[in-house]
């Protein structure tokens, strides 16, 4: 059987979505504003959650319609066969989200749409009593411009969270927006990669599970595993494949270093955790005395952005030498995130590409500086 399904996107990550979709075999994908819709089986959204690696959730979408009023929504929402979907014993958590329309308390969409679907419950099955003592059924009312979707949470907590980061140090990137730059960065698998103010090791280790092949979602688990329409047997195959066909030993030419002992000692765990002990070197360096005799190679970072005040000055002093680091590896590219609009100045030159991303609520660019290849 074939469903809708939506991938909740962060701002400016649609169309990259929509590429991992499809590449994935999946048909009628289309990228809206904050998500990507497309179609497909039970087991093709449990195969997103696995793979996905720009998404932050992956939503099966119920019943979408005009509602102005909340009778409008307590109709859509009884249209959903919820019998279909449950037990009986599922704890129904609804959450909701309201913008621009007449619909704007979320408390009250949330109290209408359960009455709906207990009512629609008890009406279909007989049973008067729902103990919700079972695993957790969250439901999420998305209200926009009077359009309503009733989405059924497939993932459970963020895709971001991929289980290898436990431990967060200073400013960490979202693993999503991390695997983001990697994809808009000119970096290839093959090419050397370097992050020279690594942090937590995300960059690094988004880059590797992509070079190996692992899907990012193979250590942690996902709301819809206790469903009980969950189709066990074939989602069990699909995972064991997805773990079948991991490369690790084809991760090569990726490392990192940072300044900071502590960030390094996170980043080690972080890879332990991440199943590649041992395949990213990491080393305590000021990139200031970071030379690297790779060439071709692509640096890509996320150095702090200066937003307290007071720091700013400190960050545009490094940023000065993110410049001299490019300089003394012409043959390599760099690509930095920052929301400091003086970034180019710093930097000493201006970027051969640009663009907008969101940092959690934060505006910033993505500044790529084109090395110039040697053959
Ligand atoms: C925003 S954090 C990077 C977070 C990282 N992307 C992560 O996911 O954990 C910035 C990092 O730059 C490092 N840093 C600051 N100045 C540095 C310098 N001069 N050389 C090397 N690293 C530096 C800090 O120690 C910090 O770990």
């Amino acid at each position: 059987m074939t469903y809708s399904w939506i991938a909740a996107s962060a701002f400016g990550l649609e169309g990259a979505i929509a590429g991992e979709l499809r590449r994935l075999g999946l048909s009628d994908v289309k990228a809206e504003n904050g998500s990507v819709r497309f179609s497909g089986s039970l087991l093709d959204g449990y195969r997103c959650n696995l793979s996905l690696r720009f998404s932050d959730r992956v939503y099966l979408l119920l019943a979408e319609g005009a509602c102005q009023s909340f009778e409008d929504l307590f109709q859509l929402v009884s249209s959903v066969p919820w019998e279909n979907y449950t037990s009986g014993l599922e704890f129904f958590h609804l959450s909701a989200q309201c913008a621009r329309s007449r619909l704007m308390s979320p408390r009250d969409c949330q109290s209408v749409s359960k009455k709906a679907i207990l009512e629609r419950l008890r009406a279909r099955t007989g049973r008067r009593l729902f103990p919700e003592t079972g695993a957790e059924f969250p439901v999420h009312v998305a209200v926009h411009s009077d359009t309503v979707r009733i989405l059924l949470d497939t993932s459970g907590s963020s895709l971001s969270r991929r289980g290898y980061r436990t431990w967060n140090g200073e400013a960490p990137l979202r693993e999503t927006l991390a695997a983001a730059l990697v994809e808009f960065s000119p970096w290839r698998p093959g090419q050397p990669l370097c992050d020279p103010c690594c942090g937590t090791g995300t960059l690094l280790i988004e880059a590797a599970l992509r070079q190996a092949h692992m899907a990012p979602g193979l250590r942690r688990t996902f709301s819809m595993e206790s469903f009980s329409f969950f189709p066990r047997a074939e989602a069990a195959a699909l995972k064991a494949d997805l773990e079948g066909a991991c490369l690790p030993d084809r991760i090569t030419g990726i490392f990192g270093s940072d300044r900071d002992p502590e960030a390094i000692d996170l980043a080690n765990r972080h890879l332990l955790q991440a199943g590649l002990k041992g395949r990213i070197p990491l080393r305590v360096l000021p990139l200031q005395d970071l030379t690297v005799p790779e060439t071709n190679g692509v640096f890509l970072c996320n150095p702090p952005y200066g937003e307290r005040l007071g720091d700013q000055a400190s960050c545009r002093d490094l940023y000065r030498d993110l410049g001299l680091l490019h300089h003394r590896h012409p043959s390599w590219s760099l690509c930095a995130i920052s929301s400091d609009p003086s970034f180019e100045k710093a930097f000493g030159r201006r970027a051969d590409k640009k663009r907008r991303l969101y940092n959690g609520r934060l505006e910033c660019q993505l500044y790529t500086f084109m090395g110039q290849r040697l053959r």
